[in-house]
Parts: structure tokens; sequence; C-alpha cells
């Protein structure tokens, strides 16, 4: 038994922790910017392959205060990492030091920690791991906030949002976690279609037809961190990668709608859909927001509009709010519409009143996602 901490972004914490519910994990607990939950490996196996909105999930292994350097080391020597890795294995060591008088170079807290753990290997076996910062067996999380230290194994390897399908970039998507964590939020039943009106790379869509088929976001990965620590349990872990796919549907009887204004945005949308395995759900179509049609399916409209930060002007963007806004009313009446809003002073040119307003950080950016009804 150990107890795990699944990490999310701001906003995000309360479908996350039902998410964990939902797959069956125990002892729950929630955190600032994430849930810890307690239980065999095998659960952290499956929260790595499941958890949509989850970017990472960590063993936190250390919590001590350090003044001077050598508390950080005899701190960290304190610790068995012996028990990990071969010796022969690799190592890396992430650091991120925040309010500290004593440790403000990130770089050095790393080389003092890795020192630290590399003479403990020495000092048993006269064999030392080395260190690998692209593709490391132990991958290891340092965080210190004023002198207060917090170490952490990587179970998950590269960040869960990180699915594999994006092959083509835009200039602003919504991480996939992000998005996946919005189309939560609004409730959607998974039975019937979601359009994007302005669908970019096609994030909303993608991971809304991976929901809807039930396809866990890890089946679809190369491999996860765990896989390479002491003790990996493999039957475990296809037990549960075979239960994930077990569940999977072959077909859906409805589909997914995005348009774009933009011809190259599409392109990409295609190419990730194509990727992701769900081309043949995914109906792209070039159109400016100003002028849609009413999609041919009823569902739920999610759109996440430029809003100057990344893209545009705020200036010229009012009139693209006022023109959503106008579509809103006339080709989704009687919908369920939800606007990830970066920019209040935006939405507002939408002169639509809101019926719920859902905090969200896309980054570092405060966002809300509005919710409208359209009678
Ligand atoms: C913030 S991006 C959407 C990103 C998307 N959610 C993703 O994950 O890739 C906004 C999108 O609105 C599109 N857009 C801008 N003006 C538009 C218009 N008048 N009609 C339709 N789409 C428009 C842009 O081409 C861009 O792809």
């Amino acid at each position: 038994m150990a107890k795990f901490f699944a990490m999310t972004s701001k906003g995000l914490v309360d479908v996350l922790e039902q998410e964990l519910k939902d797959m069956g994990l125990q002892k729950l607990e929630r955190g600032i910017s994430g849930v810890y939950f307690e239980g065999p490996w095998a659960h952290c196996y499956r929260a790595n392959l499941r958890s949509r909105t989850a970017t990472r999930i960590i063993l936190p292994i250390l919590d001590f205060p350090a003044y001077k350097n050598e508390d950080l080391y005899h701190n960290i020597q304190k610790h068995d990492f012996t028990k990990y890795i071969p010796p022969n294995g690799t190592l890396a060591v992430d650091s991120m030091v925040r309010d500290s008088g004593v440790f403000a170079d990130q770089r050095f807290v790393s080389m003092k920690v890795k020192d630290a753990i590399v003479d403990q290997f020495r000092d048993k076996f006269e064999i030392r791991p080395d260190v690998d910062s692209k593709n490391p067996d132990l991958s290891l999380i340092v965080r210190c906030n004023k002198n207060q230290f917090s170490v952490a194994i990587d179970t998950s390897g590269e960040a869960l949002f990180k699915r594999g399908y994006r092959v083509g970039m835009t200039d602003a998507h919504v991480k996939e976690h992000l998005a996946a964590g919005i189309l939560l939020m609004t409730g959607w039943d998974r039975k019937s279609p979601v359009v994007d009106p302005m669908c970019g790379s096609g994030t909303f869509l993608i991971e809304a037809a991976l929901m809807a088929l039930n396809v866990a976001p890890g089946t679809m990965r190369k491999g996860f961190a765990f896989q390479r620590l002491n003790g990996f349990q493999r039957d475990e872990y296809e037990a549960e990668v075979d239960a994930a796919i077990s569940e999977e549907l072959e077909e859906l009887p409805f589909k997914f709608y995005g348009y774009d204004i933009d011809k190259e945005a599409l392109k990409v949308a295609r190419q990730n859909a194509i990727q992701a395995g769900v081309s043949e759900l995914v109906e792209l179509q070039r159109a400016p927001v100003e002028t849609l049609p009413t999609p041919p399916e009823k569902g739920i409209m999610v759109v996440d509009p430029p809003y100057g930060e990344r893209m545009g002007n705020p200036y010229e963007l009012t009139d693209l709010y006022a023109d959503l806004a106008h579509t809103m009313k006339t080709s989704f009446l009687g919908w369920e519409c939800f606007v990830l809003s970066g920019a209040p002073e935006l939405s507002k040119s939408m002169k639509l009143k809101s019926e719920r307003k859902f905090p969200v950080w896309n980054g570092p950016i405060e966002c809300r996602l509005l919710k409208y009804t359209m009678f």
C-alpha cells in the first residue's frame, strides 16, 4: 500500500476527484492542485491509464526542512533510494525552488540531491547510477518552498496530457487534460454530439470522442515511468490494461462536429483525429462562426474562442464574440452552450447572461467556463 498524489491544474480538482472515485480508488483526499489516494501499485497504474484530467501521478516519499546544504544532503541520504532502481540504472532530478534565500539555484538543489543518492549507491554497491535527464529509470521531483523540501517519485514519465495523438500544432490549443476536464464539468452525458464552432486543432472533439468510446487515454501511450522501477508488477499492469480495453466501445450512433475559419487549423485537427483513431467520428468543415448553420445533430456546444492573450487583439475580438452570441441565439436554440472565456470584457460583449460560471486555469491564465442555455 502506498499514498499517491494525482496532480492537475487549478480548477480541475473536483472533476479529478470524481474521476478517481469512479475508477474505484480509495482514501481520496483533496490537495491544493490534486488529489491523494491510497492503495496498491495497481491503483497507481489504473490512475495513470484512465485519468483524463490528471497531469501526473506521483509518489511522495520525503518531506523535511533544510536550512543549509548539509541538511539537504543528509535528509536525502536518510531515505533508501537503492530499492527503486538497480545500481547501474539511471536517474533524473527535477527541482523547483520558491522563496528560499539559501537554495536559490535549482540546478544546485538537483545536483545536491543527485550526489546524495549516487553516494548511497556507491557506498552499498561500489557502482553508481548515471544521470539521464531524458529517459531515466528513476525520475524525482523536488520542490522547495521557503526551506521546506518535498521529494516525490514521478510514476508517469511524460505528462499525462500528452496523449500521443497531437501530431500537428496550432497557435493556441487547450491542453488535453483541460479539454477533458471542461467536458466533465459540463455534465455532458457522453451519449450525444459535441459541437465546437471554433475547433482549432480539435482538442474538445477528440477528447469527447475518446470519452464517448470509453478509451482510457493511457492505453494510447508508449509507456509510463513506473514500468522502469524495481518491483514493477507486470501482471497487475497488464490486467489493468486489459480491463480498460475491454470497456471500450466499437462505434457510436452520433458524431462530433468541428468548424473553424482557418484551413490550416482544420488540417491539423484532421491529422490529430486520425492519429487518435477517431477520424470517422469527427466531422470538420470550414465555416466562419458568423454564418454557422445549425449542426446536423443536437448535442452540447463547447467553444474556446480566441481571447487576445495568445491570439488576436482584444479590441478586434469584441465583434467576434458578438457574432458568436448571435449564432448561439439562432443556430443553437434549445442547446446548452459552454464558452471558455479568458477575458471578461470580451464575454461581456456577447450580451448574454450566463447561467453558471466555473473557474478554470488555462496554463497561467485565469478563465471562466460560462454556461448558457439558449431558449
Ligand atoms: C483559441 S483557438 C481554439 C483552440 C482549440 N480549442 C484547440 O484546442 O486547438 C480559437 C480558434 O478560433 C478560430 N477562429 C477565429 N475567428 C473565427 C471565426 N470568425 N470563425 C470561426 N473560427 C474562428 C481560430 O482559427 C482558432 O482556431
